[in-house]
């Protein structure tokens, strides 16, 4: 059973970001120092960017061997390989194309031109089965256990590309096909609940000030069908950061950190 969610709040959107990535390399440091390899669940949106360009610039970055990192992806939008809206791009754009990182390591949802083509029930399944083969004996399971898994929230309280009313949230198999996104692109791929709460840590990131209801109803015990971010839950740890703005409506007697 996992500890109850814990709050971080930071001054802005600068502040959490620069913090956000302190907080992954001291992880991923740490986790290496005990001798295994660490792996790490992306998520896309903005502030998913903020936090990859600030650990691109972190003069901290020298202490991770990177060719030793496992990277995966919450969720994908089924786009061309080209196509800069692509969450993969996006992390390789700001992050991971200044990274000595193994290729081999790096594992992306195939694209809408990749080998699967337009199919995309085809191209969950394959992330699906390239889950399954990384988990090892002792993750006890399909899926391996994740040292830090991060997710955004939406105004919505959509976390990966699972979003409220849509039926992808009852999806019982590791990655599901999204169809009909209420956010652009309408097609994605995802990761399911019970994936998302295989990562050791799961860290939320939210910024801003359209966030608030969501964060409010997520920690104020709405349900996951209701407010998919209401969900994943960390093995350890479930880790909230936010932003003063995204922060704004907490309930009252929520713990927090300082207060
Ligand atoms: C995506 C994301 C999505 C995102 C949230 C928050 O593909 O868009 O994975 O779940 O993380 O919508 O995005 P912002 O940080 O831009 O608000």
């Amino acid at each position: 059973m996992s500890r109850p969610p814990e709050v971080v709040v930071h001054r802005d959107a600068d502040v959490l970001a620069a913090a956000v990535a302190a907080r992954l390399l001291t992880r991923l440091v740490d986790v290496q120092s005990s001798g295994r390899v660490p792996s790490v669940v992306l998520t896309g949106g903005s502030i998913a960017r903020h936090v990859h360009r600030a650990v691109r610039d972190s003069p901290a970055r020298g202490a991770v061997d990177w060719a030793r990192l496992d990277v995966w992806w919450g969720d994908e939008r089924f786009v061309s390989a080209a196509d800069p809206e692509r969450n993969e791009a996006q992390a390789r754009a700001d992050l991971l194309d200044a990274l000595p990182l193994d290729p081999g390591r790096v594992r992306p949802v195939a694209a809408s031109d990749g080998p699967f083509g337009a199919d995309v029930e085809a191209a969950a399944a394959d992330y699906g089965e390239q889950l399954a083969s990384a988990s090892r004996f002792e993750d006890h399971g399909d899926v391996p256990v994740f040292d830090v898994l991060m997710l955004g929230v939406g105004p919505d309280g959509h976390v990966a590309s699972l979003f409220p009313d849509h039926p992808a949230r009852y999806d019982e198999r590791a990655v599901v096909a999204v169809r009909d996104s209420p956010k652009p692109p309408p097609t994605r791929v995802s990761m399911t609940f019970p994936t998302l709460s295989r990562g050791r840590e799961v860290w939320f990131l939210v910024t801003g000030q359209d966030k608030a209801p969501a964060v409010r109803m997520a920690l104020g015990g709405a349900g996951q069908m209701q407010v998919p971010a209401a969900g994943p839950r960390g093995l350890d740890r479930t880790l909230w950061m936010l932003d003063s703005a995204a922060a704004a409506q907490l309930p009252p007697d929520y713990p927090r950190p300082g207060s």
